[in-house]
């Protein structure tokens, strides 16, 4: 089968950015600046995005273009054994699963979606009714199975098609689509009273609050938004040509990626402060605060359908490239045509974000340690899979394979950028081999000691 390749250097950095900017950027991201009191997280949340981030990023798309195979294909050429392959499998596995759970709670976004076209976000007078609200459309297995099928269901319409008439095609229309909102949104937060309070709090740094907790999870975060430890950008990187510059396509990428997540904040505060509520409400501040706000505030019924739709549209453009890993490996290892793959992946996929999309009614009571299926889910992936998997990647990269070889890959096609800018190679290499492994290491003996 001949492999698939990406049609312009456009559309690989519209896929790996929509990929990279989902709900951890306007959702989570908001809601960790929110609890852990503001500029003092983003400034650590940079330093991560800096040191292990992006050299992370950076690391698996050169893994997979110079593989060019489905993560565990090119885990195992370029580790040399199939110990190393069996690596590449566990970070498509991640994606897998991250895949079944965040799509039972982009469900809820949808669910959110509709509900707010049907005007049902803007009648609200407190957080508890609004809290009601949610609770009530949660409660029903109903609600939670349908909206985990379609999003499920709009992912994998858009896999069916492939990479260049899928993929690339649905996020040259979703990503500007994803931008114009985000622009329009924040315009009129700054039109909003209080506005000046609101990006104080996001920019002015309050390094009381910066916990070890904080400061952990600036480095998880960083680690969810790049869509890193899961196979993704292997497989996005196996697409892509040796002609394409790294640094060009990827530097846009993380600015992309940050200044969402830095205008979906901006968005969020703007409009929580402007009717004096505090956006410390954590994960459900944009379920329980916004609706609130949305009732208050002018042209709400316009707001709050155009708010979810921003954050729909980011969540399937992560989502698919969640998928991706396990399709390119059914093609590549088991030659399965990719239809079938696709149908194949995402039955599994349903099945297994079942659990979860029913552990906020059916199942509420099933828990292990007083956690429900959910956020058991989520831990193990953020705190496990996710670092694991970048660990593998950065271990490869700056160790296995090698850095002299990995920058090499790195290079190609970035020739005059890195002969110009001679620090560059000293970053990658520093990173490759020491910051980034090591903080990850750091990680999980927290995880595990905690
Ligand atoms: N990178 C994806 C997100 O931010 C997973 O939601």
């Amino acid at each position: 089968m001949k492999r698939e390749s990406w049609g312009s250097r456009l559309g690989f950095i519209l896929a790996v950015a929509g990929s990279a900017i989902g709900l951890a950027n306007i959702w989570r991201f908001p809601y960790l600046v929110g609890m852990f009191g503001g500029a003092g997280f983003v400034f650590v949340y940079f330093a991560s995005l800096l040191i292990v981030g992006f050299p992370v990023l950076m690391a698996e798309i050169c893994i997979g273009r110079a593989g060019k195979k489905d993560p565990s294909g090119s885990f195992a050429v370029l580790g040399r054994s199939k110990r190393w392959g069996f690596m590449g499998k566990i970070t498509i596995f991640t994606g897998f699963w991250v895949s079944a759970f965040y799509s039972a709670v982009a469900g809820w976004i949808i669910g959110y979606l509709y509900e707010a076209l049907k005007g049902n976000l803007t009648h609200f007078r407190s957080t508890a009714d609004s809290m009601a609200h949610f609770e009530g459309l949660l409660a029903s297995p109903a609600f939670t199975l349908v909206t985990h099928f379609v999003f499920l269901g709009i992912s994998a319409g858009i896999l069916l098609f492939g990479i260049r008439r899928g993929i690339e095609r649905a996020n040259k229309f979703l990503m500007p689509l994803l931008f114009a909102i985000l622009i329009l949104l924040l315009i009129y937060g700054l039109t909003l009273p209080r506005a000046g309070d609101a990006l104080t709090f996001l920019f002015k740094p309050n390094f009381s609050a910066l916990t070890p907790l904080a400061i952990l999870s600036a480095l998880g975060q960083s680690f969810f938004t790049l869509s890193l430890g899961q196979g993704t950008m292997a497989t996005y990187g196996s697409y892509l040509d040796k002609k394409e510059n790294l640094i060009f396509s990827c530097v846009p990428i993380l600015i992309m990626d940050t200044l969402v997540s830095i205008i979906g904040a901006a968005v969020i505060f703007t409009i929580v402060f402007s009717v004096g509520m505090s956006p410390d409400a954590g994960p459900g501040l944009i379920f329980h605060t916004l609706p609130v706000v949305f009732s208050q505030i002018p042209l709400g019924y316009i707001l709050a359908p155009a708010f979810f739709l921003l954050i729909a549209v980011a969540a399937i453009t992560s989502e698919i490239s969640a998928i991706e890993p396990s399709i390119s490996y059914l093609i590549d290892e088991w030659q399965v045509p990719r239809k079938k793959a696709v149908m194949i992946v995402s039955t599994l996929i349903f099945l297994l974000g079942i659990p979860s999309a029913l552990s906020v009614n059916l199942l509420s009571n099933f828990t292990l340690y007083g956690v429900n299926f959910l956020d058991g889910a989520g831990w193990l992936a953020s705190n496990l899979l996710i670092p694991l998997g970048g660990l593998f990647a950065t271990i490869l990269a700056g160790w296995r394979w090698g850095a002299k070889a990995s920058i090499e890959e790195l290079s190609y096609g970035a020739e005059e950028v890195m002969a110009k800018n001679s620090w560059l190679k000293g970053y990658f290499w520093f990173c490759f081999k020491f910051s980034a492994p090591v903080l990850i290491t750091i990680v999980f003996l927290h995880v595990l000691l905690s």
